[in-house]
């Protein structure tokens, strides 16, 4: 019996009592993985793991993915590291980022929503934390799903959503913005595959338009959508420690990350786990 315990009304659970360091039996991680299913997010401290261990832990729960940034593109330092880590910092070197996302806040999204192929979830390793800020915050949106005021549901039910990469963030309030090239077609509302549940499958920063409503409709109604699925009540905003691993199921689960300080050294390691994506 795997022990864990809530880490909010909605959303997250503490898994105790798992070095992920060591081989995990696959009873053990199937337990753990109904438990993640079931929370959305799950939470394992005081670990300590090489990359190596790292993504073995990994694969305890799916099939490891490749960091997909084109080798071209990576920094002597990202080139380093196991293919299927991504260096999440914003150490510098000579005034470059030598790692990804380097800082200050992120809006709410879904991680590689903008991919054909999604992965199923995100796993994130903190080897250096900033004294305040750079939280993730989670929102269930399994949850969301059935609380969505029920005009919402009866418009969007059955339709698909274009979700381009940041496009929140790139191009809203500038109407001559050219969408961005990476992009991907879903449903707005999907089945998880393995709870058997639906949830909201839409988020501010990537989600662009609802395909066959008119623009303004389309814009009106992701914001009251928006809005609803960043409802506080929803929410689990985790404080990081040194030595927390978390992972999150990009099939039901938006997150977001608060301001910290340039100052001050964030490195992260992640991993994530591929994905089908069910209608
Ligand atoms: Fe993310």
């Amino acid at each position: 019996m795997v022990e864990f315990r809530k880490l909010s009304v909605h959303t997250g659970a503490e898994i105790l009592g798992v070095n992920l360091a060591n081989p995990m039996p696959h009873e053990t991680a199937d337990e753990i993985n109904r438990i993640f299913v079931d929370h959305c997010v799950i939470l394992f401290r005081d670990q300590k793991l090489t990359q190596e261990e790292l993504v073995r832990a990994t694969a305890n729960f799916g099939e490891p993915a490749e960091y997909d940034l084109p080798k071209e593109h990576r920094t002597d330092e990202e080139m380093k590291q196991l293919p299927e880590i991504m260096m999440v910092t914003n150490i510098r070197k000579d005034g470059k980022p030598i790692g990804a996302l380097p800082d200050g806040e992120m809006w709410f999204h879904h991680d590689m929503i903008h991919n054909q192929n999604p992965h199923k979830a995100t796993l994130l390793y903190a080897l250096e934390v900033p004294s305040w800020g750079g939280n993730t915050l989670f929102s269930n949106l399994f949850e969301a799903y059935e609380t969505l005021p029920q005009d919402i549901k009866n418009k969007v039910e059955g339709r698909m959503a274009i979700n381009a990469f940041n496009y929140g963030a790139q191009f809203k309030g500038d109407p001559n913005a050219a969408p961005t090239r990476r992009h991907a077609t879903h449903p707005a509302i999907r089945l998880h595959e393995e709870r058997q549940r639906k949830a909201i499958y839409m988020d501010r920063l990537m989600t662009q338009e609802i395909v066959g409503l008119p623009e303004a409709e389309s814009n009106a109604l992701l914001e009251r959508i928006f809005d609803h699925i960043e409802n506080r009540e929803l929410i689990y905003e985790h404080q990081w420690r040194k030595a927390d691993v978390l992972m999150w199921d990009n099939r039901s689960s938006i997150h977001a990350r608060t301001d910290f300080p340039a100052g001050e050294v964030r490195l992260m390691w992640r991993t994530t786990l591929k994905g089908t994506l069910a209608a």
